[in-house]
C-alpha cells in the first residue's frame, strides 16, 4: 500500500485530506509542521509528502529540499493558494513533482496523487534495478563489471520494457548480438523468437524474399509460398545486423514496414500486419554514411529511436580478467581440459594488449591458449605470435631512457633502423629478399632502406 505523509499547519486540511486519501486506499500519515514532517521521514520512507506551501517554521519548499535530500525517491506535491502560484513553479524547479492550487477539487487531488505514486514505483524500481547491477558481474550472456558495462546493463533493462526500436553500435566483436539477445530476453516478448539477420550476407536480388517472404510463383525458383523473417520474428524480436549494408531500395522498403506495421511478399497481394520487436547493430558509422548519401535520413532516425553504443574493449580494461575466467571455463569444458588460470607473466600480456578485434579476438587468443598449453597454467607459450612481438616491443620502448641532455628522435631511430637491417642481412646470410621478410618490409622497401643508409657487403662482416 502506498504510503502519504500530510504536511499542513491547518487541521480542517489535514482531516480533509486524510479522509479523501484514506478512501483512496492509501496509508496516511498528518503532521501540523515541516519540522515534524522531517522527523517522520527519517523514521520511514513515504512515497509522496502532500505539503503546504506557507506554515508558520519551516516553509514547504524547506520540506521539499530536505525530502529530496533524505529521500530521493519520495515525491512532493506541493499545495498553495492561488496567489503564490509562482513560488509553486519554483518548486517545480526544484524538484516538487507538481502542485495543487487551493481551493482544490476532489477529482484533482486524486488524479494528481495516482500520478505521483506511478511515479515514486518507477523510481523505487529503478533503484532497485541499480542495486541489484551493482552487485552483478554479468547481464544475461554479457560478461563485465567495469562501470561502463554497468550503465549498459541499466540501460538495456529499461529499454528492454519499451517496445522501441533500437540501434546497437559498437566495434566488431564488442558484443552487439550478446546486447540485442539480453535486450529480447529482458523484454516482455522474450519468450517469443530472436531471429537474427545479417544483412550484408545476403545477395542483394534475395534480401526482399528473405525479409518479407514471397508467394509461389513471384520468381523463377520459387517453387512454392515462403515466410520471411520478419513473420518469423513475430511476437519477437527481429535483430538486423550490419544494418548499413542494406541497399538503397531494400532501406526504402524496409522504413515502410517499420512504419506500417505490415509487410508484403514478394509477388504478394496482401499486407500481413507484424508485430516484431526491432533491434538493429552497425558497426559503421551511419551518420556519416547518411552525409554521404549512402543510408537513407528517415530511416536512420526511424532505427535510432534509443542508441546503444557497446564500448571496445580497450576502453575497459578491468573486464578483462573477469573475461578471460569466464571463457577459459568455457573452453575447458568444451575441449574437456582443466586450468589452474593464466599465468602472472601471460596475465600482463593480455592485459596490456589493444584488442583490435574486441572480446571476440580475446576470446580467439583463450581458445587458443586452452588448447595449445599442457601444463597446469596458461602461459605466453600459447599467445599468438603478434601479441609476443607486441610485447617485446613495449619492454624495448620501455627500456629506452632519454638521457640529461636530450637525444635527437630521427638519427635515433635511423641508427636502429641501420643496426637492424644489418642485423637480418647477417642472419640471412646476405639474402635480401629473405632479411626484407625478417623484418615485415617488401624487397622493393629493403632495397630502398640499403641505399638509404648506404648498406655495403662490407657492413655484412662480423
Ligand atoms: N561482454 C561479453 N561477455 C562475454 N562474451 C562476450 C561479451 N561480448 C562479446 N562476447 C563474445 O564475443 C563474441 C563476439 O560477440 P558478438 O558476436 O556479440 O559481437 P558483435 O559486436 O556482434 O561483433 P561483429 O560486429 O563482428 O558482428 C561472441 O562469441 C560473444 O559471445
Ligand atoms: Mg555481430
Amino acid at each position: 500500500m502506498a504510503k502519504i505523509l500530510i504536511v499542513d499547519d491547518e487541521l480542517s486540511m489535514r482531516e480533509f485530506l486524510g479522509i479523501l486519501l484514506r478512501k483512496q486506499g492509501y496509508e496516511v500519515t498528518s503532521v501540523s509542521s515541516g519540522e515534524e514532517a522531517v522527523a517522520q521521514v527519517d523514521r520511514e520512507f513515504y512515497d509522496v509528502v502532500l505539503t503546504d506551501l506557507k506554515m508558520s517554521g519551516m516553509s514547504g519548499l524547506d520540506v521539499l529540499r530536505q525530502v529530496s535530500d533524505r529521500s530521493p525517491g519520495t515525491q512532493v506535491i506541493m499545495m498553495t493558494a492561488y496567489a503564490t502560484a509562482e513560488t509553486a513553479i519554483s518548486a517545480l524547479k526544484q524538484g516538487a513533482y507538481d502542485y495543487l492550487t487551493k481551493p482544490f477539487k476532489v477529482d484533482a487531488v486524486k488524479v494528481v496523487m495516482e500520478k505521483a505514486i506511478e511515479k515514486a514505483e518507477l523510481v523505487k524500481e529503478n533503484f532497485k534495478l541499480k542495486r541489484q547491477i551493482a552487485e552483478q558481474n554479468r547481464f544475461e550472456e554479457l560478461v563485465g563489471k567495469s562501470s561502463v558495462m554497468k550503465r549498459l546493463y541499466e540501460l538495456i533493462a529499461r529499454v528492454a520494457q519499451t517496445k522501441a526500436t533500437i540501434l546497437i553500435t559498437g566495434e566488431s566483436g564488442t558484443g552487439k548480438e550478446l546486447g540485442a539477445r539480453a535486450i529480447h530476453k529482458r523484454s516482455s516478448c522474450g519468450e517469443g523468437p530472436f531471429v537474427p539477420v545479417n544483412c550484408g550476407a545476403i545477395p542483394a536480388e534475395l534480401i526482399e524474399s528473405e525479409l518479407f517472404g514471397h508467394v509461389k510463383g513471384a520468381f523463377t525458383s520459387a517453387n512454392r509460398d515462403k515466410m520471411g523473417l520478419f513473420q518469423a520474428a513475430h511476437g519477437g524480436s527481429l535483430f538486423l545486423d550490419e544494418v548499413g549494408e542494406l541497399p538503397m531500395v531494400m532501406q526504402v522498403k524496409l522504413l515502410r514496414v517499420l512504419q506500417e506495421k505490415k509487410v508484403k511478399r514478394v509477388g504478394g497481394l496482401h499486407e500481413e500486419s507484424v508485430d516484431t520487436r526491432i533491434i538493429a547493430a552497425t558497426n559503421r558509422d551511419l551518420r556519416q554514411m547518411v552525409e554521404d548519401g549512402t543510408f537513407r535520413e528517415d530511416l536512420y532516425y526511424r532505427l535510432n529511436v534509443i542508441q546503444l553504443d557497446i564500448p571496445p574493449l580497450r576502453e575497459r580494461r578491468e573486464d578483462i580478467p573477469l573475461l578471460v575466467q569466464h571463457f577459459i571455463r568455457k573452453y575447458c569444458s568444451e575441449h574437456g581440459k582443466a586450468f589452474e588460470g593464466v599465468d602472472e607473466e601471460a596475465m600482463k600480456i593480455l592485459l596490456n594488449y589493444p584488442y583490435p578485434g574486441n572480446i571476440r579476438e580475446l576470446e580467439n587468443i583463450i581458445e587458443r591458449m586452452v588448447t595449445l598449453e599442457t601444463g597446469e597454467w596458461l602461459t605466453k607459450e600459447g599467445l599468438p605470435y603478434h601479441m609476443m612481438q607486441e610485447q617485446s616491443f613495449n619492454s624495448l620502448a620501455d627500456d629506452l631512457e632519454i638521457p640529461e641532455e636530450g637525444l635527437d628522435l630521427e638519427r635515433m631511430v635511423e641508427r636502429l633502423e641501420r643496426n637492424l637491417l644489418v642485423k637480418a642481412l647477417r642472419k640471412t646470410g646476405g639474402v635480401r629478399k629473405q632479411a626484407a621478410e625478417t623484418l615485415g618490409i617488401s624487397f622493393r622497401s629493403m632495397r630502398y632502406r640499403l641505399d638509404k643508409y648506404n648498406i655495403s657487403e662490407k657492413d655484412l662482416e662480423l
